[in-house]
């Protein structure tokens, strides 16, 4: 159901959940001081309560009430890329709900780019908000995925398309008097160049940027971003053939004659473009009723830029494809793929 952002405060007044653009993905936007929303946003999404939010803000003023003792780095970053797809891990303060942190001593705080949800931050309250998909499942960059993604009724701001299409890059600082160092905990698309450039010249302390996913963030599962149907992953190198497709049935255990899949491929596009578009394609895809996507990345899929497409790749693959000579291998995940 569609609303205007006018409704969507009123309602979000009224202890309601409400989806909202964002420049990154879609987020399911609920107060951050009302319990029953948080409640509402975890029961929605049919999420695990051991995968904390992030809260989002519209005014850096916000903060004295959500976290303490912030490092000076942090406040750099603020002004380089807020608002925008960066989400600090700061120090809460004690007026942050248990549920929001996961019990943490942590809050992941953020400032979106798009008008619409800065607009009902202003007449609200900071507002928690996870991608408006079910758990697991491939997060949503327009009002329609939203619309399509939930089986109770969720009232939803159309702000258009969203602009980066994959979530924020969530930033941990280890800061003392010496030095800082930044641990992005999920990458997205402002990498660890664009935060090594932002503090240059700025930070006079010495300072490190380091990638560490999986194991310190919470909900940062293997599986996640999935289609309902199975996506298989295979290099530049092997577009989809009949072996091919032979190797992936007999894997599943499927008749091969009564198979049909759907290609997709990044060749030829940049990194910022990929983002925009991947999940829309995904989702595209993944309503076409075949039995498997079959996605072929490019050349340069290994490569720095490339860093956060591929980590929402892995997460979201089932199988990728190995050739070794003329023998096919159908590796689980893309965890065993020489690209
Ligand atoms: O771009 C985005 O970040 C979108 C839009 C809506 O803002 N939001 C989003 O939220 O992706 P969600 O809930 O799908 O992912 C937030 C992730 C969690 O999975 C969690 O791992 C991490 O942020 N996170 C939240 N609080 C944390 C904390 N205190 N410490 C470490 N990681 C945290
Ligand atoms: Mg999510």
């Amino acid at each position: 159901m569609i609303v205007s952002a006018e409704k969507a405060i009123e309602l979000i007044n009224h202890n309601q959940v409400v989806a909202l653009p964002s420049e990154t993905v879609y987020g399911l936007a609920g107060r951050f001081d009302r319990p029953e929303a948080l409640k509402l946003i975890f029961a929605t999404k049919k999420r695990p309560f051991f995968d904390p939010l992030i809260i989002h803000i519209s005014h850096k003023d916000q903060l004295a009430a959500l976290t303490q003792n912030i490092p000076s780095t942090a406040h750099i970053l603020m002004d380089a890329f807020w608002p925008g797809p960066l989400t600090l891990v700061l120090e809460r303060s004690i007026h942050v709900d248990p549920m929001i942190t996961s019990g943490l001593n942590t809050v992941a705080i953020r400032m979106p780019a798009h008008p619409l949800f800065l607009k009902v931050i202003e007449h609200t309250a900071p507002l928690a908000a996870p991608s408006a998909n079910m758990f697991g499942h491939t997060s949503p960059t327009s009002a329609p995925h939203v619309e399509n993604e939930f089986t109770t009724q969720v009232p939803v701001v159309d702000g258009g398309p969203s602009d980066i299409g994959i979530e924020s890059t969530v930033v941990q600082i280890e800061e003392n008097e010496a030095e800082a160092v930044l641990i992005i905990l999920r990458p997205g698309m402002i990498g660890k160049k664009e935060l090594e450039a932002s503090l240059q010249n700025k930070l006079t302390k010495k300072f490190s940027v380091q990638t560490k996913t999986s194991i310190v963030s919470p909900g940062h599962m293997t599986n996640h971003y999935q289609p309902l149907c199975p996506l298989v992953v295979a290099s530049h190198e092997h577009p989809w053939s009949r072996a091919i497709h032979k190797a992936v049935c007999e894997k599943m255990g499927w008749d091969e004659s009564l198979i049909a899949h759907k290609s997709m491929s990044f060749h030829n596009q940049n990194p910022s473009v990929t983002a925009r578009t991947f999940y829309a394609q995904l989702r595209a895809n993944d309503k076409l009723d075949k039995q498997y996507i079959y996605l072929q990345v490019g050349k340069d899929f290994r490569s720095e830029d490339w860093t956060a497409i591929r980590d929402r790749v892995e997460k979201a693959s089932t199988f990728s494809i190995h050739q070794e000579n003329s023998r096919i291998f159908v590796h689980d995940k893309l965890l065993a793929l020489h690209f």
